[in-house]
């Protein structure tokens, strides 16, 4: 029998290659290739960001303005422009009111008044319910975003709308849309949705929460952080809720991929040189040239170790924080590159001034430098506090920079403990949330790589692995088919 063709809408506030700030974007950008690809009809939906349209690489051709109503005192008028990537895949940028106007460049995506997100979501259904030319059966909805857009379709929807099954995706539940109980009548919901059963949570409301109730699928990015936010440590207050959702089935984990185009040693056009696991000469240049641009002698034999991450509390930057100086003591020299939380900045900011013998740190956005330091490195460095799934782990690997890691989420899912004896394992990992723990860790990778010959096996060995979309958007795929077996039932129900 054939495989179902799904025609998904793919929805997201951040889409790479367009407008990226962190993972999701790359999830939101790689998912639809890789299934298309595959031969669904994957589109992509995101807010029409003028860096976007800036940009001379795309060619944005408009489709349609509507107006709409989100309640009787705030109207909006929508533009609907759409663009095609490389790859084939469509994107459709939506524009509502000015609410993105600002975003010019990267760091300024993200919107700051929340109610530019009530109307990105409501213009979506809008749009879906009276004016597309296509329809999905599957709307793909990711992190809080998009939260409103499962409750809009489930609340207004028409005959258009109605059979369109929804999945959302949680890439980190940090960040679930908390607003003041006032804001909810900004959404312009029926009152009975302001309650324990709906978007309801202690007392404010809780976008996010709209959207586990409302999705026929939840899922988050890795099958160890889909169990973890059902417990207390984990579920940011909501771990009642996905414990009910997991005994229902309807929540599950699906790891991510990376995009093996994007990510490739061998035809990299940000790196020296091009290598592969059976021929690895061109690793050692990058190494080298990475040291130099660092501003350091170059040297082959001495261990480099990468961090690139958003600079945030999640990533376990305390830890690296609390050694230290004992951390710098280490025989190593140590390359980061990352923005965020300012504290964080200042902090590494000091220890590059301090210490330019050994720490060279970047802080901002610089993609080309990213892939330098992933393929230049030896070691790449993850401590997260927590990770619902981690992308520069399989980039590393992908790389042949074996990753050090703590053991959560899907850092758990993605990596596992070298053992020398037995030639298993791709990195090093560490279980308690401690400095030590995580010093330890680093210690137990640079005593590996003193045996030069066992380390070279051990690049080789991860290089060769597979952290593709290919294998990723499979799960996915089967993941619509039961969302849309579960709108049927729904649809069903109803009629009986
Ligand atoms: C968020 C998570 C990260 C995940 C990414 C893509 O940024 O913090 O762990 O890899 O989303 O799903």
């Amino acid at each position: 029998m054939q495989e179902h063709k799904y025609c998904v809408l793919m929805v997201s506030a951040e889409v790479a290659p367009l407008a990226k700030v962190g993972g999701l974007a790359d999830v939101a950008g790689a998912l639809p290739k890789a299934l298309h690809a595959q031969g669904h009809d994957a589109r992509i939906l995101m807010p029409a960001y003028p860096m976007v349209e800036a940009d001379s690489r795309w060619q944005v051709q408009p489709l349609t303005e509507f107006e709409f109503a989100i309640h009787p005192n705030w109207r909006e008028r929508a533009v609907v422009k759409q663009l095609q990537l490389p790859s084939g895949v469509v994107v459709y940028l939506l524009g509502v009111g000015d609410w993105f106007a600002n975003a010019t460049e990267s760091t300024k995506v993200y919107a700051v008044d929340p109610r530019a997100y009530v109307a990105f979501c409501r213009a979506t259904v809008e749009w879906l319910a009276r004016h597309s030319e296509w329809l999905p059966e599957v709307v793909h909805c990711n992190d809080w975003h998009t939260a409103l857009i499962p409750v809009y379709l489930r609340i207004f929807s028409n005959e258009r709308t109605q059979p369109i099954a929804t999945v959302f995706t949680i890439h980190n539940l940090a960040f679930q849309g908390v607003f003041e109980r006032a804001f909810f009548t900004e959404l312009g919901l029926p009152d009975y949705l302001f309650d324990v059963e709906g978007l309801e949570f202690y007392d404010k409301v809780n976008l996010m929460k709209g959207a586990l109730l409302y999705s026929d699928r939840i899922n988050t990015v890795s099958p160890t952080y889909a169990a973890e936010i059902q417990t207390p440590e984990y579920g940011e207050q909501l771990e009642g809720l996905l414990r009910r959702l997991a005994d229902e089935r309807r929540l599950s984990g699906i790891l991510n991929g990376i995009d093996y185009e994007e990510w490739n040693p061998e035809t990299d056009p940000y790196i020296p040189a091009h290598y592969s696991a059976d021929d690895l000469r061109g690793k050692t240049i990058c190494k080298v040239e990475l040291q130099k641009a660092c501003g350091w002698q170059p040297d082959p034999e001495k261990p480099l170790i990468g961090l690139v991450s958003r600079l945030t509390d999640q990533k376990g930057l305390d830890l690296l924080k609390a050694l230290g100086a004992k951390f710098l003591q280490l025989p190593i020299q140590f390359v980061l590159l990352g923005t965020g939380d300012p504290a964080y900045e200042r902090y590494f900011r000091a220890w590059h001034k301090r210490h330019r013998a050994k720490v060279h740190a970047t802080i901002g956005f610089n993609n080309a430098w990213a892939h330098q330091i992933y393929a230049g490195a030896d070691i790449f460095l993850m401590p997260s506090r927590f990770e619902p799934c981690g992308l520069g782990q399989m980039i590393s690997l992908r790389y042949g920079t074996i990753p050090v890691v703590r053991q959560t989420g899907g850092l758990a899912d993605s990596i596992t403990p070298y053992d020398a004896e037995r030639d298993a394992g791709n990195g090093f990992v560490f279980r308690e949330y401690k400095p030590m723990a995580l010093y330890e860790a680093v210690q137990r990778a640079l005593e590996a790589y003193q045996n030069r010959t066992a380390w070279q096996a051990l690049v080789q060995r991860v290089m060769r692995q597979d952290w593709s979309w290919a294998r990723s958007a499979g799960a996915y795929v089967a993941l619509y088919g039961e969302a849309v077996e579960a709108r049927a039932q729904r649809a069903r129900a109803l009629t009986h």
